[in-house]
């Protein structure tokens, strides 16, 4: 009997994309955990499969060859998280062509480039939390963790200077507008317009460091297109993908840790009594936070996993968020713990694709929860005004943490 004949896929209602998911995922995770895998039928009557528990999550992410990032061409509700115009980036590739596009860029995020950036990381942490008095209301997230996220990973890391960033915010502004495209709408003028101008951005910028013998990431990607190991559409998509992958991330774990220490005075206090807990309290707002909530795939043959096959041409929604919250691998998932013997999660992926900026993550959001409890030592949430979360199809992140200092 074949593996698809003895499956016993009993397709569900449920949309990864949907708004209802996106504002309130935590009323799905008992449904998805239990029934994981399950199946869907998405936009275009795709039949697709989703995996949340977390063994599972780490199985398909392991196993590029039967759970490939090449999204197949056309394949209706895919328009919805094309962000980069449809041009070849690593996240939607695979090995050959994964590997020679992850390798130029490799070198930025060595050691010694990690510990470059540390230097410059204490300085702006220092600039930002400088102005905030104690007693002082203010918004970690607008007023520390994202300029954080933009003078780290902007200023320093991609090497783009202010007065040129603007498009870049300007481009991202325009993902929503992909939500509602059905297959084969054209992209909103708004999205084509602003990538148009990011592009011509870029290769000026490109020019720059090529002339200019730059070292940074932009000098990177500049020697490889000058030595042909890019073309100019990977080029651009590339300084996309660093931007798209770290800004927002960044910004969103450092405003979350910051959330977690007004709400956990006592586990402040024992990092401003010893500052190696900052990283495991990290770890643990990585995975009970984790931004990039879902990660797809795409079945190459017929795959158990669980007690369930997944054929062959189904999209497989990786549930990342959820896998983390799994209590089969976690006590307790929904307690925020810094002291688990488990820390391993699946905040920044695994596998082929994991993520490539995890060590810049793990070396600047330390540094701002070490200092923000010795400067800080009273923080707590601002009791009259509410929070907020930003999502999109696959992630979702906190983007107002009000406070007091
Ligand atoms: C806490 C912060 C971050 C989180 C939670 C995060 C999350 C992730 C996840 C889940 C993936 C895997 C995607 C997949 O399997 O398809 C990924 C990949 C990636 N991330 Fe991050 N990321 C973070 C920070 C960064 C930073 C700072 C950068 C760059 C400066 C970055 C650039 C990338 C790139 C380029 C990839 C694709 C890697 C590949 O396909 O080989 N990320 N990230």
């Amino acid at each position: 009997m074949s593996a698809e004949a003895q499956n016993q896929q009993d397709f569900v209602k449920f949309d990864p994309f949907s708004t209802e998911f996106r504002s309130d995922p935590a009323a799905y995770h008992k449904q998805l955990l239990n029934h994981s895998p399950g199946f869907m039928v998405m936009e275009g009557d795709v039949p697709s499969a989703y995996v949340a528990k977390f063994d599972q999550c780490l199985e398909v992410l392991g196993d590029w060859q039967r759970f490939s990032s090449v999204k197949p061409p056309n394949l209706p509700g895919m328009q919805r998280v094309d962000f980069f115009n449809g041009q070849p980036v690593m996240n939607y590739s695979d090995p050959p062509e994964h590997d020679r596009r992850r390798r130029v860029v490799n070198p930025a995020f060595s050691p010694g480039r990690v510990r470059q950036l540390s230097e410059a990381t204490d300085r702006i942490i220092d600039q930002l939390l400088t102005p905030i008095e104690r007693g002082q209301a203010f918004d970690g997230f607008k007023e520390v963790a994202n300029p954080l996220a933009v003078r780290v990973l902007f200023d320093e890391f991609l090497g783009i200077p202010p007065e040129d960033q603007g498009i870049f915010f300007e481009f991202a502004s325009t993902f929503y507008m992909l939500d509602d495209l059905k297959p084969g709408d054209p992209k909103p003028p708004e999205y084509l317009a602003a990538w148009a101008k990011g592009e011509q951005v870029c290769r000026r910028l490109l020019n720059e460091a090529r002339e200019g013998g730059k070292k940074n990431v932009l000098g990177l990607i500049a020697a490889a297109s000058e030595s042909g190991d890019l073309s100019d559409a990977e080029m651009m998509a590339m300084v996309c993908v660093l931007f798209t992958g770290g800004v927002p991330t960044v910004s969103a774990m450092s405003a979350s840790a910051l959330h977690y220490l007004a709400a956990n005075p006592d586990i402040a206090e024992r990092i401003r009594q010893d500052e190696s807990l900052a990283k495991p309290f990290v770890e643990e707002t990585f995975r009970i936070d984790a931004p990039v909530t879902l990660v797809m795939r795409f079945c190459t043959e017929d795959t158990k996993i669980g007690d369930q096959v997944i054929n062959k041409g189904m999209p497989v929604y990786t549930m990342i968020s959820v896998a983390n919250r799994d209590p089969d691998q976690y006590d307790n998932p929904t307690e925020f713990n810094i002291d688990r013997e488990k820390m391993q999660h699946l905040a920044f992926g695994k596998g082929t694709h994991v993520c490539v900026g995890n060590s810049i993550s793990r070396m600047v959001i330390p540094k701002l929860v070490a200092v923000a409890v010795k400067r800080f030592p009273d923080l707590k949430a601002d009791p009259s005004k509410a929070g907020s979360w930003l999502t999109t199809p696959r992630s979702r992140h906190r983007d107002a943490v009000p406070l007091i200092a």
